[in-house]
């Protein structure tokens, strides 16, 4: 149960979704920010790893997303890296990286690829930023959309709001779609729009829509891998948050015991130790260097305790 890749051990790529999306298969996603849980994210057999910004809220502490750094993205990604083998990874264009053109947007995006080893970046915005998808397409860098609900537009949205919900906003969300699927993005995160909605926009376009907060109707489904775990410390959970296990109340129960251990004398054992081996015990002895008190008092002045 725990090796679900060993079942199934093909490699995802960005051609190979297009195809999952034709034969209607239902494809997982999840993030993850470091070795660790990359590892076990991708051994589970979860098809698309994103190192999301969301980095900045469930790792470093920020209260957004804008704050994320680009040397933050590399980092993070080169470690998740290292722990993906079958899983397409994805990696997340901070705020600020793409904003000032595209030149500054396909210089960011190569750091990601060629530093951090993601295999695809994402970018947040629909039709305004198709020319930069467009052009980081054209430089060979695999391109995700993310439409809906953009965190990274916080400022201007004044929250974290349902999106989609006029007849406008529907029809601008069509259009922002099928602008980025023409520009050349492979796959499309939909974030908190109504179900029906997501079903409209992943209808109308060919390649695959992820979608997060977004109803049963995408190709794929995406959380962040601290709200499955229940290691969240966000003050709300939004409504679409599936809470698989509560990890932080394992952890906190995992280090009280280790605490009283400790405290108590019972850790560490002996079986926990490094016996000395016997025949320095006995050099020891013979050398009447048993006495670590009194060899302290003896050198004062060598500084050892
Ligand atoms: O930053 C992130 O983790 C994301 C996903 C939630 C889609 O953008």
């Amino acid at each position: 149960m725990a090796y679900l890749k060993q079942q199934r051990p093909e490699k995802v790529t960005v051609p190979s979704l297009r195809e999952s999306k034709a034969r209607g298969e239902r494809l997982v996603c999840l993030t993850a920010y470091d070795y660790p849980t990359a590892r076990v994210v991708d051994e589970a057999g979860t098809d698309l790893i994103l190192v999301g910004d969301s980095l900045g809220n469930v790792v470093l502490g920020y209260d957004s997303t804008v704050p994320v750094t680009l040397d933050e993205m590399v980092m993070h990604t080169r470690a998740v890296r290292r722990g993906v083998e079958r899983a397409l990874l994805v990696a997340d264009m901070p705020y600020g990286s793409y904003h000032t053109g595209a030149d500054d947007a396909v210089r960011a995006a190569l750091r990601l690829i060629k530093e951090g080893g993601a295999e695809a970046v994402k970018l947040e915005g629909g039709k305004a930023r198709a020319p930069i998808v467009k052009r980081l397409v054209e430089e060979e860098i695999p391109v995700m959309g993310h439409i809906g609900l953009t965190p990274q537009s916080l400022h201007r949205l004044g929250g974290y709001r349902l999106q989609g919900k006029t007849v406008d906003a529907v029809r601008a969300l069509l259009n922002d779609a099928r602008a980025l699927e023409e520009a050349g993005a492979f796959a499309l995160v939909l974030e908190v729009v109504p179900r029906e909605i997501a079903k409209l926009v992943t209808e109308s376009v060919k390649i695959p829509t992820i979608g997060i907060g977004a109803g049963d109707g995408c190709d794929a489904q995406v959380l962040v891998i601290h709200d499955l775990l229940g290691l969240s410390f966000s003050r709300t959970r939004p409504r679409f948050v599936r809470q698989y296990m509560d990890l932080r109340e394992l952890m906190t129960d995992a280090i009280n015991r280790y605490a009283e251990d400790v405290r108590s004398g019972a850790y560490p054992t002996e079986a926990e130790s490094y016996p000395l081996p016997a025949e320095t015990a006995a050099e020891l002895e013979a050398a009447a260097i048993g006495d670590v008190d009194a060899a302290t008092e003896a050198e004062p002045e060598s500084g050892r305790t």
